[in-house]
């Protein structure tokens, strides 16, 4: 079975992100990587924090996931510290010939499409494969009493999630046929 990989990529333990990314992580039976709690110094590049428990988890995560899903809150029209930090730990051997799939969380209005081109930008640098389909919502998107995400936008993270693992499994199969070759 394929290995999904969601990641929280707000700073704030109570936010929208990080429900969303609980949510997906229930749902679809996915890891979960949640930069609110896993304490990430600023990456400074320096050998030592090679050691950190907090930088092996995150590395060893996105190592063994076959498909990664990021979210981010939009912060001031963009991407958010959090995740761009996180994502500065790592480089092309923990992404390269893996879907990546994108979500933005943001305050309202027409928020998130920024966070959502800085997220696909940086992914593909680091050499993801990101996928078409991509997503934001809003507060008006999540059924915070429940803990819980109304039900159109559950439909549209549903097929979000179906392309992720239809691509996830296309990679898996082609790189192994490779390896026979
Ligand atoms: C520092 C900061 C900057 C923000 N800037 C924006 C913004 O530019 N546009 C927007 O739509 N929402 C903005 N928001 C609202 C967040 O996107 C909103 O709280 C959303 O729920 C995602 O953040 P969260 O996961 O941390 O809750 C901002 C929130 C914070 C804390």
């Amino acid at each position: 079975m394929n290995k999904l990989l969601v990641i929280n990529g707000s700073p704030r333990k109570n936010g929208r992100t990080k429900e969303l990314a609980k949510y997906i992580s229930k749902t679809y039976d996915t890891d979960l990587i949640d930069l609110s709690e896993l304490n990430l110094p600023v990456f400074n590049g320096e050998d030592a924090q090679d050691d950190l428990q907090s930088v092996i988890t995150l590395k060893q995560s996105v190592l063994h996931a076959d498909a990664i899903i990021l979210t981010s809150p939009d912060y001031h029209g963009g991407m958010s510290g959090a995740l761009k930090n996180a994502l500065d730990f790592l480089d092309s051997s923990y992404f390269k010939n893996k879907p990546v799939s994108l979500l933005a969380v943001c305050g309202g209005g027409k928020g998130g499409v920024n966070p959502l081109n800085q997220m696909r930008i940086v992914a593909r640098a680091l050499y993801a494969n990101v996928l078409p389909k991509q997503l934001v919502l809003d507060p008006s998107n999540f059924d915070s009493k429940n803990k819980s995400i109304v039900d159109s936008s559950a439909l549209s993270i549903s097929e979000m999630i179906r392309e992720l693992k239809i691509h996830s499994k296309i990679s898996k199969q082609l790189l192994a046929e490779e390896a026979w070759e």
